[in-house]
């Protein structure tokens, strides 16, 4: 590793898989990790503060700043994924309370506050809805000066999740997706074309889960929690989901991007929350006739070396 660490904030919604980015953001020495912003989103915000502050503790990074955010996306109402990350957000895996409460502070004045004093531009990390960067954006336009660009995991070039054509973290939310992608600063959307083929092998998950280091123990059992095995096999893979988004980070020649227009579906409706990524070679009918209109370009992530985050991410986590 050459050179100074990344100055990184991750904005987060913990979240089996935001866990799982935390602990390879605290022990990867090419992160500075200056803090991490909670907002509403696979469970309540008070869920995801409690879930962050549980896992930086078990990470043994006490010390990093953490505030509570937003508590409902900007229109919508909550509507967390507990049939995906158990009714506590952290696969109801029984993991202590926090020793601490976060900073009495709220996130969009954490990050502003971060972004601005880090020394080095800073590189924003969303792996949630995208409610508290918006605010940030919108409350405090100055950060933009200070970062250096942001990847975020949500979107979806051919299929969603939450609905359809949807990704979770952009249907929450669809106005602050939006938001982000004004934002002014070079943008990557590690979407769901990649984060779901992330998949650390069956037995290194059960190496993690028989650790006798209790954060490898409890990574071991998130990641058997996100098994996306439909084999049936009773020996669990696990997906490393936002964790994916981190690793693109350090070693951005893990993924191929293209850089291409997105904007967000926010018409009410099947494809609302949609990103609509255009791909085409050429203009269409559309430009020809009605003229081109004004659209965000976005370094979209198209392909991944599975492998090569798969070695990174154990092999950063496995250090300790
Ligand atoms: C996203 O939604 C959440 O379930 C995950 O934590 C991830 O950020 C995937 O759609
Ligand atoms: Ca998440």
């Amino acid at each position: 590793m050459t050179g100074q660490p990344i100055p990184v904030i991750i904005d987060c919604d913990t979240g089996v898989d935001d866990a799982l980015a935390l602990l390879f953001a605290v022990h990867h020495p090419g992160l500075d990790l200056r803090a991490v912003t909670c907002v509403a989103g696979n469970t309540d915000v008070d869920g995801v503060v409690r879930n962050t502050l549980t896992v930086l503790e078990q990470a043994g990074a006490p010390d990093i700043p953490v505030a509570r955010g937003a508590e409902r996306p900007l229109i919508e109402p909550v509507r967390t994924a507990a049939h995906v990350h158990g009714q506590d957000g952290m696969g109801d895996l029984g993991l202590p309370a926090p020793t601490r409460v976060p900073l009495d502070v709220d996130a969009v004045t954490l990050l502003r506050r971060e972004i601005l004093a880090s020394p080095r531009p800073v590189t924003l990390i969303p792996t949630a809805p995208l409610t508290n960067i918006a605010l940030l954006l919108r409350t405090h336009p100055e950060v933009v000066r200070n970062i250096e660009r942001i990847v975020f995991m949500g979107g979806a070039v051919a299929t969603g999740n939450a609905t359809p054509v949807a990704e979770f973290n952009v249907w929450h939310d669809p106005e602050a997706a939006a938001v982000l992608l004004t934002a002014g600063v070079p943008i990557t959307m590690y979407g769901l074309d990649v984060f779901e083929r992330v998949i650390v092998p069956a037995a290194d998950v059960q190496r993690l889960r028989t650790s006798s280091e209790p954060s490898l123990r409890m990574a071991g059992e998130l990641l058997a929690h996100r098994d996306p095995a439909t084999s049936g096999d009773p020996t669990p893979t696990g997906g490393l989901g936002d964790a994916g988004a981190v690793c693109a980070v350090v070693d951005p020649g893990g993924i191929t991007t293209a850089h291409l227009p997105v904007e967000v579906s926010l018409s009410p409706g099947p494809t609302r929350g949609q990103t609509i990524v255009d791909r085409r070679p050429r203009p269409g009918e559309s430009e020809i006739h009605e003229g081109e209109r004004e659209l965000t370009f976005v370094d979209v992530a198209l392909e991944v070396d599975v492998e090569r985050y798969v070695k990174l991410w154990l092999s950063t986590v496995e250090q300790i």
